[in-house]
Formats: C-alpha cells, sequence, structure tokens
C-alpha cells in the first residue's frame, strides 16, 4: 500500500497543526517528524516535546525518525510521547541488533535507515525483524535538497531480498520526494514516501499531497 508521509521539518514551525491538517486531509497517512542533534548530522530539530505536543492534534500514526547519536537513550522518551513509529540509523548504532530490538520491545514499530553511502548489504542481519527500511536519498540534515538518483538501486536491492527470503518489512524513501521523482521510486519498490519541501515549501498544502499521490498511485500499475 502506496503511503504518503508528510516531513514537518519544511512546515512553518508556528502554526504546525494548521499546516499539518490540510495535508493529512489530502491523503498523508503518517507524519514524519525528523529529530536531529546537532552531532549526527550537522543540524538542530525538535524532541520529544514537539511529539507530545502533535500527538494531541493528530491521530496518525507518528513517524520518528532519529538523526541522533546513541538513540538508545532516548527510545522510552520517544514512545511515552506518542512516537509509533522509530527510525534509527544504521551508521549511528553500534549495537544496532539490540537498538531495534529495544524499540520493539516499547511496543513501536523499529526501522533502519540507510545514508546515502551505506550500502544495503549492511542489514543482511537484521532485516528479518525490522517493520521498514528508510532509504536515505539525500544526505541527512535538510530539507529541499536534490534527490540522488543511486538511491533507485538500493530500493530495488532492498526489494529483492525482501522476496528472496519472504520477509515482511516496508521500504520508506526521504529526500528530494517530488513530483520529478515519486514515480521512479515507487516503480523501484518504495511504497513509504516522505516529502517535506514538496507539500509544505509551495502553493496550497492539500493539493501539493493529493497530486504527489496521485502520481505515485498511477506509477504502482506501471511496477517492473
Ligand atoms: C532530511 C530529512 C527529511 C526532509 C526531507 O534529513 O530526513 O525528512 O524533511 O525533505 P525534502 O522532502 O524537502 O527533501
Ligand atoms: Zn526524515
Amino acid at each position: 500500500m502506496i503511503e504518503l508521509a508528510p516531513s514537518i521539518l519544511s512546515a512553518d514551525f508556528a502554526r504546525l497543526a494548521e499546516q499539518v491538517r490540510p495535508a493529512l486531509e489530502g491523503g498523508g497517512s503518517v507524519l514524519h517528524v525528523d529529530v536531529m542533534d546537532g552531532h549526527f548530522v550537522p543540524n538542530l530539530t525538535v524532541g520529544p516535546a514537539t511529539v507530545s505536543a502533535l500527538r494531541k492534534v493528530v491521530k496518525v500514526p507518528l513517524d520518528c525518525h532519529l538523526m541522533v547519536d546513541n538513540p538508545d537513550e532516548f527510545i522510552p522518551a520517544f514512545v511515552e510521547a506518542g512516537a509509533n513509529w522509530i527510525s534509527v540509523h544504521q551508521e549511528a548504532c553500534v549495537h544496532l541488533h539490540r537498538t531495534l530490538g529495544h524499540i520493539k520491545s516499547h511496543g513501536a514499530l523499529a526501522g533502519v535507515v540507510l545514508n546515502p553511502a551505506t550500502p544495503v548489504g549492511t542489514l543482511e542481519a537484521v532485516l528479518y525483524m525490522v517493520d521498514y527500511v528508510l532509504v536515505m536519498s539525500v544526505n541527512p540534515g535538510f530539507g529541499g535538497q536534490e534527490f540522488i538518483p543511486y538511491s533507485l538501486e538500493k530500493i530495488r536491492q532492498l526489494a529483492m531480498m525482501r522476496s528472496a527470503h519472504g520477509y515482511a518489512f516496508r521500504i520508506e524513501v526521504d529526500g528530494g520526494i517530488a513530483l520529478d521523482t515519486i514515480a521512479e521510486v515507487v516503480r523501484a519498490g518504495a511504497e513509504i514516501l516522505v516529502a517535506g519541501s514538496a507539500v509544505f515549501g509551495h502553493g496550497d498544502i492539500r493539493r501539493n499531497v493529493e497530486s504527489l499521490l496521485q502520481t505515485a498511485r498511477t506509477a504502482v500499475d506501471r511496477r517492473v
């Protein structure tokens, strides 16, 4: 099932609830929350307080993308704040298997994220236990960057590994997703599509989500 996950990173933080509403009315079914610590990535964003504030105004799952060092320290606080999905970077986790188990034991869906330069093969030993894999199609830290085309190859590889082993994880993609890139990521096998600037960066938020979803759904029929 194709889902669009609006990323609040490109929304107006002073009018968050007001901007999130049309994004969900337009068909956004998961809300993507980018958490950055100024160490793992060169930017700072939000923490559990924002997740808890959003939890009070939206019903859809909150997808917390942790771009932080030592994510284990923060997992309980995010779950308590209302996070439903939590993803951690392969590159930030020395004990990745333990961290993913930690997320699951707290009752959230567990995702693992790959930076653009990290090969899919590094996840081989944990794919059986993850609920989703997030392929970064830009270097994490900022919205509005250009899509890196090699990400398509990584999405295809993950889809092949999944069918070869009969795994159930879903494939999410994040970075540079817009009307000109969304069809190819869907054809490559991605099903959860994160979009920040393409949703909140210009024009009508609700209409932006509707067009992205329509383009993605049309592309499903042409998957190879
Ligand atoms: C970047 C974040 C993304 C960001 C994507 O580090 O993980 O979720 O919001 O922004 P766009 O869609 O503008 O590339
Ligand atoms: Zn993200």
